[in-house]
């Protein structure tokens, strides 16, 4: 298929999981709106239609919790074809039903892109509209997250992390007692082949966690306290302190002094927490259990983040072009979601090893920005090769570039044609 064929599948892909101003993931595996895979998207509309880009994020914050939260699934309507649903979740937070905790905060990131790529004059209002939306989320995120003020965001579940069965959550996972759960049918696996997805042991404790947050009415301060599983993390600690950066970017737009020196306070103490993430062996950052200060041994693709969360001192860079260059050098495509040299390690099952397209563009900007623009391009001509080979899967093996998971992905299309095809680096150039 052309380059131009691709963007066309893109667009149709699209326009096809468009609900009426909401985008589903991929029709059948996920059939709801998902957090930050609709913030994704936009940045995908807004190639050929920004008022539509507006919309999905506008409909996710439709959703937002009383407390701040915005939902990681919102739940339209009711889909047999999906567990866990609403009646799982037994959330009362917010004005749609909903899952009961949230997503990395890629949010206002993307906000800021849409006010700068502009064609319409009307960005900067509707980027105003949701400000003190934007504002109340990531209050929430440092209260409930950090009740400790540590300067890094912890996670209550692995789904609010995005990467559900990532070696990094397995020691805590595995301290999670598996109890209150009902009998329960999965239904991802009837979609998509098992040996990609999170095995029955994962989802036992997936489900045990929600049973707890259950019990205490999903209270984000005794979810904090009593969670069986909190972990720091650094993919929703970066994406935050990036997305807190473009936050003061809009504060300044609006002329909203207040709110930019509380931003600035956070931006300043998180630089510093961010510190509590580094693994001092390994050269990166890494998560760490808030429950038995343990760090993780391995490098994810989210710790070549620190840059995108302008942390780009020379050590951190220095370190962090190591260890592209070593994984680089032993799998065909850059970059898996967890280190090919780690045992844990597995090409095709889901956040344990395979290339995903919006990781990659993060970390590709990131990289960009501290003056890498080698790497960067290698992660996007790397991209755009898996794409060109498998088409809008969900993920790709970094080995053969085989595509897994689901089938026309709105996601992937989304980064394909905001950065990752070669007809959008011309228009670029
Ligand atoms: C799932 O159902 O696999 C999702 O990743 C949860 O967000």
């Amino acid at each position: 298929m052309s380059n131009a064929d691709l963007d066309n599948t893109a667009r149709t892909i699209l326009i096809e999981n468009d609900q009426g101003g909401y985008t589903v993931p991929t029709k059948g595996l996920y059939p709801y709106q998902w957090n930050w895979d609709s913030v994704f998207v936009a940045l995908g509309f807004a190639t050929f239609d920004q008022d539509r880009a507006w919309r999905e994020i506008e409909m996710l914050f439709e959703g937002q919790w009383r407390d701040g939260m915005v939902p990681h699934i919102l739940f339209r309507k009711d889909d047999p074809s999906y567990f866990p649903g609403p009646k799982v979740w037994g959330t009362d937070g917010g004005p749609i039903p909903s899952s009961g905790h949230s997503q990395p905060p890629v949010a206002a990131t993307v906000i800021r892109d849409l006010v700068d790529t502009d064609r319409s004059g009307k960005a900067l209002e509707r980027a105003g509209a949701l400000f003190p939306q934007l504002m109340n989320w990531h209050r929430w995120y440092l209260a409930y997250r950090d009740p400790d003020n540590l300067g890094v965001l912890a996670i209550i579940h692995p789904w609010e992390s995005g990467r559900d069965n990532l070696p990094d959550w397995d020691d805590a996972l595995r301290a999670v007692e598996v109890k209150d759960i009902e009998p329960y049918e999965r239904k991802d696996t009837s979609h998509v082949d098992p040996a990609m997805r999170p095995h029955k042991e994962d989802y036992d404790r997936y489900l045990s966690i929600m049973a707890a947050c259950r019990s205490v009415g999903w209270d984000p301060a005794e979810v904090a306290r009593t969670c069986p599983f909190f972990v720091a993390d650094p993919g929703v600690t970066f994406i935050f302190l990036r997305a807190s950066r473009d936050l003061l970017v809009l504060a300044d737009k609006l002329g909203k002094e207040a709110e930019a020196d509380e931003i600035r306070g956070w931006i300043a103490h998180m630089e510093k927490g961010a510190k509590n993430l580094w693994n001092g062996d390994l050269h990166a950052h890494v998560a760490f259990d808030r429950r038995t200060g343990k760090h993780t041994d391995g490098i994810s693709s989210m710790s070549f983040l620190a840059p995108y969360a302008g942390l780009a001192d020379a050590k951190t860079l220095t370190s962090l072009q190591g260890h592209f260059d070593r994984i680089a050098a032993k799998v065909r495509y850059t970059m898996p979601s967890y280190d090919p040299d780690h045992p844990s390690f597995e090409p095709l099952r889901y956040w344990r090893g395979p290339v995903w397209a919006m990781v990659n563009y993060m970390i590709a900007r990131g990289f960009a920005e501290a003056g890498d623009a080698i790497r960067a391009e290698k992660l996007r001509s790397d991209t755009a090769q898996l794409v060109e080979t498998s088409g809008f899967a969900e993920y790709f093996s970094p080995e053969t570039a085989a595509g897994a998971g689901g089938g026309t992905f709105s996601w992937t299309a989304a980064i394909w044609l905001t950065w990752a095809s070669p007809t959008h680096v011309k228009q670029a150039a």
